[in-house]
């Protein structure tokens, strides 16, 4: 398949479209998913269909042109109403599939209209698919969003090859046959040709749930590489592929002079103290309001600690207009005053927490400055921050402390520091043992990790994704 046309279909282009005085102006989007595809549709001058997230206002077809000539691939825009972007976004999307798939059913709410409407947009999709792909095209649909692309381009004829990353982890059976529409969403993946997960767990909580859910599929062939599901006369290949980061880009990034004193003025700032970074999106999965209350626990049984380091909390503003977000961002400004004011002398604050996105080089400064890395999620599909930081570890002698319910601990998590996030107490010591890491132990843990990631790569990713495709095996 590498002499096809890439066509991949997102919720969200990789872009954010913006003015700037007085202009119009496309800018890179934010989240793993653009990270990690960007450099591949551009090596395959590919076309990259999805929402543009911006209203009526902007003159898209001369800033895609614009887009295209710079980027050397091509992008086709989905527009979505208020309505659309309320009931398929951040309704039966973010509302119902993201917390189910997260294993948060507390945070689930499912309503008919959300899904009629998810049906709706992803039916647009398909249509902007189906006019603007030939049969040579590989069809590659990214994400929970737009699940049933697949089954409904088969409705509308296509027999090209269809391929589905999810880049969320997927449920266990148990949770996943809370969805109402369950069934619905299983028969519609079995569409496609190929089905990716993050991790081996995603991968067989999906077969466990299409084997419970769907009595007429047959189980062709368990291997490690894939699952071969015979489904209506049609073999679904179903696999798993962490997705990864451009560590080469990262990591030579980091080394540049501009990220080097980037580094050193925020490390100044900071007075020479330990700096314990997390970088997130706001978002309930990402555990923040647990890390704060370990980094509590961890100022109140380690007096050492005191004065010696700080925690830097970016957070990175998301999906703002849904009330469970809203709700988190004054829990986040509420505890982390309540420890500051308990804990802060003057002269040292022990949490820093700002609500932006950063600039490349900033974050690549923090990155590399930072002593410790803070990944905690609840639970997280792989999450590239951590591989990011790594990456950027150009010293060699960051310490990552690492959620065991990421995607990312399945290759990582021998040489982090694993935590459950749940566990304030065991978290609050995990903090110790790395402000504590001899330097020695530092560069040995950091070194496997860095070789790590640098040889599963997103480059790796997307060559093991579209092999599977092609070169699997052969049934009847
Ligand atoms: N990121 C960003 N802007 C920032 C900080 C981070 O775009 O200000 C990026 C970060 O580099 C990473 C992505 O956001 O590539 C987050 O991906 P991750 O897999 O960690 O979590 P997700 O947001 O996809 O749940
Ligand atoms: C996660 C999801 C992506 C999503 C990103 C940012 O990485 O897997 O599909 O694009 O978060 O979220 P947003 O809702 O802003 O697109």
């Amino acid at each position: 398949s590498d002499d096809k046309r890439l066509v991949v279909v997102s919720n969200r282009l990789p872009i954010a479209v913006g003015e700037e005085a007085g202009q119009w102006r496309i800018k890179p989007g934010s989240g793993g998913l653009v990270t990690a595809l960007a450099p591949v549709i551009k090596a395959r001058q590919g076309l990259w269909i999805g929402w543009p997230g911006c209203g009526e206002g902007p003159p898209l077809d001369e800033l895609f042109d614009n887009f295209g000539r710079e980027q050397g691939y091509r992008l086709a825009a989905v527009p979505l109403s208020e309505e659309e972007e309320e009931r398929y976004y951040r309704g039966f999307s973010n509302s119902a599939l993201w917390p189910l798939f997260h294993d948060l059913l507390g945070n689930c709410r499912f309503r008919g209209d959300d899904w009629q409407t998810y049906l709706e947009v992803n039916r647009r999709f398909a249509d902007v698919v189906a006019s603007r792909t030939g049969e040579d095209d590989l069809v590659w649909v990214q994400d929970y969003q737009l699940i049933m692309v697949g089954a409904q381009l088969r409705e509308l004829g296509l027999r090209q090859k269809l391929a589905f990353f999810l880049h969320i982890p997927f449920p266990t059976h148990d949770l996943f046959r809370r969805l109402p529409w369950n069934r619905e969403i299983l028969t519609a993946l079995l569409a496609y040709d190929l089905v990716g997960f993050q991790t081996l767990r995603d991968r067989r909580n999906f077969v466990n749930s299409a084997i419970a859910l769907i009595p007429e599929l047959q189980v062709e062939r368990r291997q490690r590489a894939q699952t071969l599901i015979r489904y209506q006369g049609r073999i679904v290949r179903v696999g798993h592929f962490p997705i990864s980061i451009d560590f080469a880009e990262f990591n030579d990034a980091a080394r540049s002079q501009e990220v080097a004193d980037a580094a050193w003025y925020l490390h100044e700032n900071l007075e020479g103290r330990q700096v314990m970074l997390g970088v997130d999106r706001l978002d309930y999965t990402k555990g923040i309001p647990e890390r704060f209350r370990a980094f509590e626990r961890a100022l109140e049984k380690y007096p050492d600690l005191h004065r010696n380091i700080s925690l830097l909390q970016v957070v990175v503003p998301s999906r703002t207009q849904v009330p469970d977000y809203q709700d988190l961002k004054q829990t986040l400004d509420r505890l982390s005053g309540r420890i500051n004011s308990r804990f802060g002398e003057p002269g040292w604050i022990p949490i820093h927490y700002v609500f932006r996105s950063l600039e490349r080089t900033q974050l690549l400064a923090h990155y590399r400055t930072s002593e410790i890395a803070l990944v905690t999620p609840l639970r997280d599909g792989m999450n590239l921050v951590a591989k990011e930081y790594c990456a950027a570890s150009v010293e060699n002698n960051g310490v990552l402390i690492l959620s065991e319910f990421a995607g990312a601990a399945d290759q990582l998590g021998k040489h982090a520091l694993l935590v459950n996030p749940y566990d304030v107490e065991g978290t609050a010591d995990a903090m110790h043992r790395a402000f504590t890491m001899p330097g020695e132990e530092r560069r040995r843990r950091m070194g496997m990790l860095r070789t790590q990631v640098r040889r599963y790569d997103v480059h790796h990713w997307v060559r093991s994704f579209l092999g599977a495709l092609s070169t699997g095996t052969q049934l009847p």
